[in-house]
This record gives structure tokens, C-alpha cells and sequence, in this order.
């Protein structure tokens, strides 16, 4: 099932990939630095943060204003500033949910990945709330909407004895230390607990790509600067608890779940951000990934050169004190708890030469899965069949989605394909012996699509083993229009292996003749208007859905009544005097005139409009030993307009009977907001205007 998902998600995925090689180039493609750019948006946030907390003030009455000043009064800079900090932050969820959801499509999840992750999860549950508060202290409508309803959904939690969300009913009860401590969360707590969570996220990683190219973070930037001052964020009206607006701007990157509450109760809400997260934290075992051997290391051949530690693109090598008395000082350590499986370590083992004419083929590591010896064997057998003066050995990784496609595509009398785990498993003799060994005149290295490595670094390393810039690298002898690798053409993907390999086979060399080459840089005509295309797109969606759709919170010509007041109900027995020789008999110290019940009973509450019931509940006393008071908090829609409300409340739950009550003719404006309360001093319900 998991199998279909992931291959019609890379149905679209796979398009996408295309077009945005064909303008960037795989080099520069952003869907091959999703987690660096999610990285890069955060420090724009951080930067653009700054300055807006250099101006923000932390109070009830001050943090609007401030705002106000800041895209207003210093709309050059600060409000830039402001918009930059918004919009970094929308498109740092965008390129984080591509980041997730292509790193699950792709297979790139199961096995010992498995700690990148789930670690990854934790990350979303820091990132959304930071967005959070963020929107809460402008202190604007959607602020106040955003309090009001993260409340509702705290309150659900069995942490707080009071209602939070009665804090955001007016401006009385109203303090700044709310502000106090969002301020702490938005701009200390949480942004910490994130650099730590992303630190541990990548710890298993070997060289995680932290920062994207500087053309793309230079690209971002400008991106989402122009944004900016064409379509600046702004705040959304003064926050004025006795009216509601009866529609908001919503940032649906952050705040998609919010409108939920509208139709779900909080239970329903939590249970769905909790189920997906479990199912997230599970989906590595979904089904779990079958292990393949790990790399083993023959310590005969290993002299310490820690090359393969270098190029292992998942950390599970460890160079460790030589055990076997020889003269290194180090020796490879595998740790199967981390490896992949990749072959990776092998094409960087100076010691993997099929050369070896006398002695066994075995490198100082090795896959048991394809060893370099059965690779060696394969080749100089397969190759016999090959035919002609332009035969070509292709080597593809087998792991990526085209490739058994690929050998029924290319194989014929002059063309061979070789499946390898991945392109980086390939020590660079090997293509020197096949080239020198006249086992064929070309070799094509093919590589997942776009170069984006299923195994992370396989492609990058190939690409400067073979540019001989990284060790080991292609000796000097082989000729270059002989070797092309299947994803260095700006818009190649395995589909396109045939005709790279089309392609080195024009360019071959003809007896001692010609010397064509491929031509490695084509101009591509799709360059600047892909790339415009993608960042004006880009752009275009981070501002959209920042504020469109609007969300409707009440329809036109309503309006809100908040029902919330805490009672302690009856107890659940009168309280009854104590005999003189029922004190006689307790301590002095524990001697007290009447014997009261802990436990008290519910309480029933109705309200009414013009006779028709709004809302009528039995709530039960809080507290383990059932003794505090009962909450009740409701936020209902109704209609503007005069109408005669009447509420009742039982406090012993029982008894049809009302124990207080108010029956008012109120004239109620639409989008007016009213506030029912129960005064405790008086012992008598108010219902708050205005
Ligand atoms: C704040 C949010 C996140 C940031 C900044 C982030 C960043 C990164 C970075 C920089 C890498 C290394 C990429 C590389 O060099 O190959 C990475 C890898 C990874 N991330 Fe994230 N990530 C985030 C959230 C997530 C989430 C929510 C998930 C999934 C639930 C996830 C899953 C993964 C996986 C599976 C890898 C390993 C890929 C591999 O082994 O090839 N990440 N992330
Ligand atoms: S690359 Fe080969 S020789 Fe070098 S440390 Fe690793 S296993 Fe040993
Ligand atoms: S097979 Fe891959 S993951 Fe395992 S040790 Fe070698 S390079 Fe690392």
C-alpha cells in the first residue's frame, strides 16, 4: 500500500525534478537541498528577528503599536524586515514539507536511516508552534484569534485547572505576563530547542548539506525580498475583544489546523495531530527495510588510509587503533547499526584494483552483497559478447527507479549494462582496466536522476573521482571522451542514460583519429525562464497562502457569545456538625467543627436565545479528589440581533430546577462579541457587552 503511495507521489515528484533541472541544472536544482534551505529561511528568520525584537515591546499595550511603527513609520527597513521574517518563515515550511515528503517517497527513511527520521518529526512540533507565537504577539485580530483558539485546544489538555482561553475574553483579565512568556518561547525557548533538534537530525549524517549553493540562497533572498515590498505583511486591526471580525487572513502554513475548530471539538483536533505523528514517527517499520549485508573490512588489505571513513555518506565508519600488530597506526571499524549498504566505501578503497593479476581480488572493505571480485568477473565475461569498435559498458546503480528499465532499453551487441549498488561503488581502476583491457571503447556511469544520489554523496564523489579531484581518482591515461557520466547534462535523467551513451559514441574516437569528446555544457535555452518561472512561483505561493484563502470565523450578520465562568457545585452531602465527644476523640490539631464531604457534584448549565437552546451541559468537578470547580467555556455563533438570553445553572447537576439564573433582553450588533460570566461575589450571572 505504502509501495503505491510512494509511486504515484513520484509521478509528480518525478515531473517536477525535470523541470526544475532543465532551469537550474542538477547542481543547482533546489529540490536537491530542500533540508539546507529550510536551514538558509531560518537564518533569514533569525537575522530579520533581530531587528524586529530591537523594536518590538512586550506588553499588552505596546506590542501593536510597536508593530505598527515598524511597517509603517520604518517601512524601508523595518517593514522589510518584517514581511522578509514572515515570508522566510511560510517558505521555510514549504521546502520543509517538500524536504519530508520527498525523503519518504524516495525511499530515503527506512533501514538505519531511520534516525534522520524520526528525529525529523520532533522538528515539525517545534517548527509549527514557533510560527505560532509568532502570529500571537503582533497582537492583532488574527492574533487574538490565534490565542483564543490555541487556548481552546490547551484547555483540552488535562494540565491546567483554570481555563486559559478565558485570559482572551477582555481586556480586564488580560496580562502581560502572557506576552512575557510567548516572547520567551517565540524568541528563546523554542528557536533553541530547534538548532538542537536540527543538530541531532543530522548527527548521524556524514557532511550534511547545511547550506545551499550561494546561487540559491542568493536567488531566495531576492525572491522573497521583492515579495516583500510589492505585497508587505501586514497586521490585521487592533485588537478590540468585544467585537469579532467576521473573516481573517489566515496563514495556512501555520495555522492549518485552526479552522478545524470551527467544526471539530479540541479532542477531535489533538487526536488527528497525534495520530499523524505517531504514524510519521512509525512509517520507517512501514513496512521495515529488508537489511542487506553490511560492509565488511578485510584488515589484510587495509593500511589506515581512512579514505573510506571520509567518503561514507551515512558515518558508519570509525577509524580505530590498528588490532592486528601490523605497521598502521589505524584500521576501518564498520558499524552495521549505521551502514547502508551503499558500496560507497569500496570505490574509495585505494586497495579495490581489479589489476591484481596473482592474487585474490579482495579490497580492505567490500559489500558482501556485490563484491568487487564478482564485479571484476562479471565484466570480463560479459564483455566478450560485446561486438564492434564502438562497444560501451554502462554502469548504473540499481537502487534508483529506472534501472531495470534502463538495461532492457540500452542492452544490444554493443552495449552492455552493468547494475552496481550505486555509481559510487565503482573504483575508478575499474573503468581504466575496462578501457586498457580493450573490454570495451566507452564507459558511462549512470546515476539516479537529476545526480540526486539515493545514497547522498555516491554521485558528487564519482563526479570528482572522475574530474580527478578526489582520491582515488582516474588515472591520467584514460582518456576523457571515453568516460561520461549519465547525470552531468543539465536536464539528464535515466531516461536520458541512451542517449548520453548515444551521444559517447559518436564522439569516440575512431582508430587513432578523431577526439570529439561529449560536449559537456550545452547552452540551456530553458535556464533564465525556468528560473524565473520557479521563483516568481515560488514567491507568488509564499505570499498567497500567507493570507488567501480568507477564513470565515463567523458568517456576516453574526455574532459571539463566550460562556465562561468556573463553579464548585454542591457537595455531595451537607456538611454535618461534629458531637463533642466526636472532637474529644480526634487530635487538637484536626478538630473542626463540621464534617464536610471533599467531593462535590456537577453542575448543569442551559442558555437560551428567545427559548431555543444554545448550549446545555453537565460539567464535572476538577481536581483527583473530584473538590475543585467545574469549567464551563463555550464560544457559540448567534445570530446579531435583539433577543431575549437566558441562562440557568444547577449546581447539584440533579434537579430540573435552576439555582441561579438571568433572563435579559439584550441587543446583540452583528460581529458584537458578548461575555457571559458568573460573578462569584454577587452570586449572579452578568452578561458582558460592550
Ligand atoms: C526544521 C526542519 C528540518 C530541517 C532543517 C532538516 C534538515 C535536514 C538536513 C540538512 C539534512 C541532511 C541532508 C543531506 O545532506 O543529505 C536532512 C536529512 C534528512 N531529513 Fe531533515 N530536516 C528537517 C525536518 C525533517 C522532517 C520533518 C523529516 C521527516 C519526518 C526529515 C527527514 C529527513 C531524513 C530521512 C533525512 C536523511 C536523508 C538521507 O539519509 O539521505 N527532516 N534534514
Ligand atoms: S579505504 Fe580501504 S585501505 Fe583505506 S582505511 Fe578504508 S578499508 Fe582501509
Ligand atoms: S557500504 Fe556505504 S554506508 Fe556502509 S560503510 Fe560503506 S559507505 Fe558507509
Amino acid at each position: 500500500m505504502l509501495k503505491g503511495v510512494q509511486i504515484a507521489g513520484q509521478l509528480v515528484f518525478d515531473p517536477l525534478r525535470r523541470l526544475l533541472d532543465r532551469g537550474f541544472g542538477h547542481r543547482l536544482n533546489p529540490l536537491n537541498f530542500l533540508g539546507a534551505l529550510t536551514i538558509y529561511f531560518f537564518w533569514i528568520v533569525l537575522v530579520s528577528g533581530i531587528w524586529l525584537f530591537i523594536f518590538f515591546k512586550t506588553s499588552v499595550a505596546g506590542a501593536y503599536e510597536s508593530v505598527e511603527y515598524l511597517t509603517h513609520e520604518q517601512w524601508y527597513l523595518g517593514g522589510v524586515m518584517r514581511s522578509l521574517h514572515r515570508y522566510a518563515s511560510d517558505a521555510a515550511i514549504i521546502t520543509l514539507a517538500l524536504h519530508m515528503i520527498k525523503e519518504f517517497l524516495y525511499d530515503r527513511h527506512r533501514g538505519n536511516r531511520w534516525f534522520s527520521w524520526v528525529t525529523g518529526v520532533p522538528l515539525l512540533w517545534l517548527v509549527i508552534p514557533l510560527g505560532i507565537t509568532g502570529y500571537w504577539l503582533v497582537w492583532d485580530q488574527l492574533a487574538w484569534y490565534v490565542a483564543l483558539t490555541s487556548a481552546e485546544l490547551l484547555d483540552w489538555l488535562p494540565i491546567f485547572s483554570e481555563s486559559m482561553a478565558r485570559n482572551f475574553l477582555s481586556d480586564e483579565v488580560l496580562s502581560d505576563r502572557f506576552f512575557t512568556l510567548m516572547a520567551f518561547l517565540h524568541l528563546i525557548g523554542l528557536p533553541l530547542f530547534l538548532v538542537f533538534g536540527i543538530w541531532l537530525h543530522v548527527l548521524r549524517i556524514n557532511g550534511p548539506r547545511i547550506n545551499p549553493p550561494r546561487a540559491l540562497m542568493a536567488g531566495s533572498l531576492i525572491a522573497m525580498t521583492v515579495l516583500s515590498v510589492a505585497y508587505p505583511a501586514l497586521s490585521q486591526g487592533e485588537v478590540d475583544m468585544t467585537t469579532v471580525p467576521s473573516s481573517l487572513g489566515l496563514d495556512w502554513y501555520y495555522l492549518l489546523v485552526y479552522p478545524l475548530m470551527k467544526h471539530w471539538s479540541p479532542g477531535w483536533v489533538w487526536g488527528l495531530l497525534t495520530g499523524t505523528s505517531l504514524l510519521l514517527f512509525v512509517a520507517p517499520w512501514m513496512p521495515a527495510q529488508r537489511n542487506r549485508a553490511s560492509a565488511i573490512v578485510d584488515l589484510d588489505n587495509c593500511n589506515g588510509c581512512a579514505r573510506c571513513a571520509d567518503d561514507c555518506p551515512f558515518g558508519a565508519i570509525t577509524m580505530m587503533e590498528r588490532s592486528d600488530g601490523k605497521a598502521y597506526e589505524t584500521e576501518a571499524v564498520v558499524d552495521p547499526a549505521l551502514c547502508m549498504s551503499c558500496g560507497i566505501c569500496t570505490g574509495s578503497c585505494p586497495t579495490a584494483t581489479p589489476f591484481r593479476r596473482h592474487s585474490v581480488l579482495s579490497p580492505g572493505i567490500d559489500s558482501p552483497d556485490m563484491t568487487a571480485a564478482a564485479l571484476r568477473e562479471k565484466l570480463l565475461e560479459d564483455s566478450d559478447k560485446l561486438e564492434g569498435t564502438h562497444r560501451i559498458i554502462v554502469f548504473s546503480c540499481r537502487d534508483h527507479a529506472q534501472s531495470a528499465r534502463l538495461k532492457s532499453r540500452l542492452d544490444d551487441a554493443q552495449t552492455m549494462t552493468v547494475a552496481i549498488i550505486c555509481a559510487g561503488q565503482l573504483p575508478p581502476p575499474f573503468i581504466d582496466f575496462a578501457l586498457s583491457r580493450d573490454l570495451a571503447d566507452g564507459v558511462v556511469l549512470a546515476g539516479c536522476p537529476g545526480g540526486d544520489c539515493q545514497y547522498r554523496l555516491g554521485a558528487d564523489w564519482t563526479a570528482l573521482r572522475v574530474a580527478r579531484q578526489r582520491d582515488p581518482h582516474l588515472r591520467k591515461r584514460v582518456e576523457s571522451n571515453r568516460v561520461a557520466l549519465g547525470w552531468q547534462e543539465p536536464w539528464s535523467a535515466c531516461g536520458d542514460v541512451s542517449g548520453i551513451v548515444a551521444a559517447l559514441r559518436e564522439s569516440l574516437p575512431v582508430g587513432t583519429g578523431g577526439t570529439a569528446g561529449i560536449p559537456s555544457s550545452r547552452r540551456n535555452p530553458w535556464r533564465v525562464p525556468v528560473t524565473a518561472f520557479v521563483y516568481v512561483a515560488f514567491a507568488v505561493m509564499v505570499g498567497w497562502l500567507s493570507v488567501w484563502p480568507r477564513f470565515q470565523l463567523i458568517d456576516e450578520g453574526n455574532a459571539m457569545i463566550s460562556l465562561s465562568f468556573s463553579y464548585a457545585g454542591q457537595r455531595i452531602r451537607e456538611c454535618r456538625q461534629l458531637t463533642q465527644e466526636e472532637l474529644n476523640r480526634l487530635a487538637p490539631n484536626m478538630r473542626k467543627p463540621q464534617d464536610c464531604p471533599r467531593e462535590r457534584l456537577p453542575i448543569r448549565v442551559v442558555l437560551s436565545s428567545n427559548g431555543d437552546t444554545l448550549y446545555e451541559d453537565i460539567k464535572r468537578p476538577t481536581g483527583l479528589w473530584k473538590d475543585g470547580s467545574a469549567n464551563i467555556y463555550k464560544r457559540l455563533t448567534v445570530a446579531g440581533r435583539s433577543q431575549k438570553l437566558f441562562i440557568g445553572m444547577n449546581e447539584s447537576g440533579q434537579s430540573p430546577e435552576f439555582d441561579f439564573v438571568l433572563e435579559q433582553e439584550v441587543d446583540l450588533a452583528p460581529g458584537e462579541h458578548l461575555v457571559v460570566e458568573f460573578d462569584d461575589i454577587q452570586k449572579s450571572f452578568v452578561f458582558k457587552q460592550d
